[in-house]
């Protein structure tokens, strides 16, 4: 099987203007990610992980460069195009989980599904659940689950839009260190099923278990062995 290109940035910038300063939060980054690949992104504070994730999500344009997600340049599309772009491709997955406390799993599931006006499918609900391990407990509310189950839930309700691209900030921040590695299990599961997954992550223990590492240092990648990381 021939491996797919879904991610290409090429010299990307992003620049943000603070009063009179020039702030390069990106300064020429270049990479490729193929279907099914699974990245972490590490670097210091400030180096620049959630601008990057920002514009491979759709949610912020660059400064100049190219990033194309599969053969579309993103970097010249007006905010319509993008939106439609981001709802095609992305899904997200955050640290605070951000679910509805008093709806079950389920109802998480379809809320998604609500505001874009799609049908609810519940076989392809099901199957979602299946694949995060949590079919047993979709007619539980979810501010009765564990931190890792809430997790779980998070990331069904990303794959709901049948994303193509996963971005998850730091998803394990918030969990213990067992349930954390239980959490990365599950994408690298998704990985191989030809997601393409992208984990910017402080836990270097998560990161060294992922295939690649991007490290980050003032806006532009650094060059690391696995068994060099220092921060
Ligand atoms: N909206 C913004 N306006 C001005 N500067 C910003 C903005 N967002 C981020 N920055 C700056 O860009 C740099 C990279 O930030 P960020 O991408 O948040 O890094 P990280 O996620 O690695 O901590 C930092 O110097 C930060 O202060
Ligand atoms: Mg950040």
């Amino acid at each position: 099987m021939e491996d797919k290109v879904i991610l290409e940035a090429k010299n990307l910038k992003k620049y943000y203007r603070r009063g009179s300063e020039i702030v390069k939060a990106l300064n020429g980054v270049d990479f490729k990610i193929k279907e099914g690949e699974i990245v972490s992104i590490v670097g210091p504070s400030g180096s620049g992980k959630t601008t990057l994730m920002n514009l491979i999500g759709c949610l912020d344009r660059a400064t100049s460069g190219s990033l194309k997600i599969g053969s579309i340049n993103i970097t010249s599309l007006d905010e319509v195009d993008l939106v439609k772009i981001r709802r095609g491709n992305i899904g997200f997955v955050f640290q605070r989980f951000y679910l509805i406390p008093t709806l079950t799993v389920r109802e998480n599931l379809e809320l998604p599904l609500i505001f874009a006006k799609k049908k609810i499918i519940a076989k392809e609900i099901l199957d979602i659940l299946k694949e995060v391990r949590l079919e047993d407990k979709a007619e539980i509310p979810v501010k009765y689950l564990s931190g890792g189950d809430k997790q779980r839930t998070g990331i069904a309700r990303a794959l709901v839009n049948n994303p193509k691209i996963l971005i998850a900030d730091e998803p394990t921040g918030r969990l213990e260190a067992r349930v954390g590695m239980q959490i990365l299990e599950l994408f690298l599961r998704l990985s191989k099923k030809g997601l393409a997954v992208f984990i910017a992550t402080h836990d270097l223990e998560l990161a060294q278990a992922t295939q690649r590492i991007i490290h980050l240092q003032d806006g532009r990648i650094i060059t690391k062995e696995k068994s060099d990381l220092y921060y």
